[in-house]
């Protein structure tokens, strides 16, 4: 079986991150999102993933060689050399993707997270018999999604609206298909959105399908909804294999840390902290809701709440870091300094408080 991942888009959303890696190598609970879906995708059986990539190829190939034989899957490139959008890619990639098997494939976007519950989708693909399957959740906020309205008793797609003005509904699409080869011969090879163009006919003609994920789902491409996500991962993680996540007297709540990480005396970490390799923590700093990658150094008495740091930063001594703070790579926070929502760019020195949210060029 093989998969394809749209791993296009320029994440702006995720910058000052995305200034310095690819967004689906932005690590996400101490590893990359992208590792999240291939190590999904290979466990139900799928043998080849095809990335759908507009810029960078390099880096993610570069990257992801590694992971090819440790996890014993295939991984190849469709590069495109102008952005096509979210259906385009599946033309591009088509003879990568048919086989001659008939099999359907998946398609996923890059920055979803969620249990992956791709096995289920199989088999509620094989029941229903149409052309497409898609996995939709219920969120607080449809507008900026797509909204799918449905048959509740067969999960038939009565319509398809993407990124709806007016409230048509609150199930909204969560960015992974299962797509029958049939589906190739509806899309042009040309910039084209299978939200927008795809979807919504498949719907007119009774063959799309949805099916409503069971656990959790976050689009993890925006700060806050990147934090909201860790907290939501790290809760699966708890019900699922506890074992990974950290516990002690310094520890409230879900908190991962990784091994090669270093936490000092006297610090209360969580609830909802992910820390990255080689990290220092140093004693009495206080963290909950953040994310802390590779190389990062937090000086005595910081504190971190709700805030990304970027990697090999430094957040000085008695620093407060808050509200939306995302530092890019290699930031030095100096001591006593108070960041209210700063978005800073990666290389940056830190003098003087940031007070209000703003972003630091
Ligand atoms: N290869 C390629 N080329 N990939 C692309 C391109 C492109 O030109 N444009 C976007 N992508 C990829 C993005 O990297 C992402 O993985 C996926 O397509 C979706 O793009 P986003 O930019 O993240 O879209 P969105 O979050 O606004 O909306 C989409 O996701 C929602 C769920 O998170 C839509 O699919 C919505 O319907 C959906 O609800
Ligand atoms: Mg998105």
């Amino acid at each position: 079986m093989k998969a394809l991942i749209l791993v296009g888009g320029f994440g702006t959303r995720l910058r000052p991150l995305t200034l310095s890696v690819p967004k689906p190598l932005v690590e996400f609970a101490n590893k990359p999102m992208i590792l999240h879906q291939i190590e999904a995708l290979k466990a139900i059986g799928v043998t080849e993933v095809v990335l759908a990539i507009n810029y960078q190829p390099e880096v993610m190939l570069n990257f992801l060689k590694d992971f090819e034989t440790k996890l014993e899957i295939k991984i190849t490139c469709s590069q495109e050399t102008e952005p096509l959008g979210t259906a385009g890619p599946l033309a591009l990639a088509r003879d990568k993707l048919i086989d001659g098997s008939g099999e359907p494939f998946f398609v996923l976007n890059s920055d979803v997270i969620s249990e992956y519950p791709l096995k289920q989708m199989i088999e509620f693909h094989k029941v229903h018999g149409g052309e497409a399957s898609i996995m939709v959740t219920k969120v607080d906020e449809p507008s900026k999604y797509g909204v799918v309205v449905t048959e509740e008793s067969t999960g038939k797609v009565e319509r398809f609206v993407e990124k709806p003005k007016i409230f048509v509904g609150n199930k909204i699409n969560a960015g992974i298909y299962l797509l029958n080869p049939s589906v190739l011969d509806r899309i042009e090879l040309r910039p084209t959105s299978i939200e927008k163009e795809v979807f919504p006919k498949i719907a007119a003609e009774d063959k799309l399908y949805a099916m409503v994920l069971p656990g959790f789902w976050m689009d993890i491409g925006q700060p806050r909804d990147y934090i909201t996500g860790l907290r939501l991962y790290l809760d699966s993680l708890r019900k699922n294999s506890s074992s990974k996540l950290a516990n002690g007297p310094h520890i409230v709540g879900n908190v991962l840390v990784d091994e090669t990480a270093k936490i000092g005396e006297g610090c209360l970490i969580g609830p909802d902290v992910a820390i990255g390799p080689g990290c220092i923590v140093e004693s009495g700093v206080r963290l909950s809701r953040c994310s802390v990658m590779r190389g990062v150094r937090i000086k005595k008495h910081a504190c971190i709440s709700s805030s990304i740091i970027g990697w090999h930063s430094t957040v000085g001594q008695w620093a407060r870091v808050e509200n939306l703070t995302i530092l890019g790579e290699d930031v030095h926070v100096c001591d006593e300094i108070y960041s209210n929502g700063g978005v800073v760019l990666p290389h940056k020195e830190i003098k003087s408080s940031i007070l209000k949210p703003e972003i630091v060029m």
